[in-house]
């Protein structure tokens, strides 16, 4: 596996790839690499003939300068990970190589961006808006891969990769999940023991009230129960715990359409978000 963090090197990698007819898929990383990075490297191998990995902490969608302070770097690592999992090239690009002196365009994609996470994170989704076009026209990739835990993310990326005309097939991968339920992350490390014992009642409470929609409960109801169930387990606060369509996002009363359950709560300090389909 070849590193790259320069765009022209990039561009020129790419350039070779496609003279001789092969196709590139990308899967944009922030590092801090889990199994669940790995399973969207095995789905882009797949689907495409080469691989690019992205490497970059975005400041532009951090809210808080402390948060992006402490986020984990741990590129050695992660790279040696990505060349066991058969990445082609990782691009792991300097803050300046994205960001050059003067930089004033950022992407926005309204509505979909503005509740949930949106809500609670200001100008979060813009940050990743922004970086997600920037990584799609530096590498000209045909697909890219994200995963189904960041939700309204991935609806973001297929609508700005929709209004913008750039040429790339989004594909949204599963969540991975610990044994025990728990979606996979970067802070679930982050958690002490105590609070990863009692981290799967998210999931638990959101899998509950999916089960209890089906058999017809009011969502309204079931989604209170789940509420009262995450709090009782010990998180300190529920940001929202909502019945949305799936793929515009719009608050449901009711399950008459493809639907997720998304939530975030906070354990111990540390944020988490889960969304599981009323419908599969
Ligand atoms: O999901 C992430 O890791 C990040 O938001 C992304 C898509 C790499 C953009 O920085």
């Amino acid at each position: 596996m070849r590193t790259v963090r320069e765009v022209k090197a990039l561009r020129g990698v790419v350039a070779s790839w496609k003279a001789v007819g092969q196709t590139v898929a990308v899967v944009p990383t922030m590092g801090a690499l889990h199994p669940g990075h790995l399973s969207l490297i095995a789905a882009a191998r797949a689907g495409a003939d080469r691989v690019i990995a992205t490497i970059f902490v975005n400041p532009r969608q951090f809210n808080k300068p402390e948060d992006l302070a402490r986020y984990p770097r741990t590129e050695d690592r992660d790279a040696g990970m990505l060349a066991t999992a058969g990445v082609d090239l990782l691009f792991a690009p300097p803050a300046e190589a994205v960001y050059p002196e003067g930089f004033a365009t950022s992407v926005s994609v309204a509505g979909l961006s503005e509740g949930l996470c949106g809500a609670h994170r200001p100008g979060h989704f813009d940050g990743v808006a922004t970086v997600v076009t920037k990584l799609f026209l530096m590498t000209g990739a045909d697909r890219a891969f994200f995963g189904e835990k960041d939700w309204q993310q991935l609806q973001i990326v297929r609508r700005l990769a929709r209004d913008l005309n750039i040429p790339v097939a989004v594909t949204g991968c599963p969540t991975l999940r610990e044994a025990d339920g728990l979606a996979m992350s970067s802070r679930n490390t982050r958690l002490s023991p105590a609070d990863r014992a009692a981290a799967p009642a998210l999931f638990r409470a959101m899998s509950a009230a999916v089960a209890a929609i089906r058999r017809g409960t009011p969502p309204d109801e079931a989604l209170a129960r789940a509420r009262l169930e995450v709090l009782r387990a010990g998180f300190s606060e529920v940001e929202y715990l909502e019945l949305r369509g799936a793929e515009g996002l719009e608050p449901l009363d009711a399950p008459d359409r493809p639907a997720r359950i998304l939530a975030a709560a906070w354990l111990g300090g540390v944020r988490l978000i889960d969304n599981i389909a009323i419908d599969s």
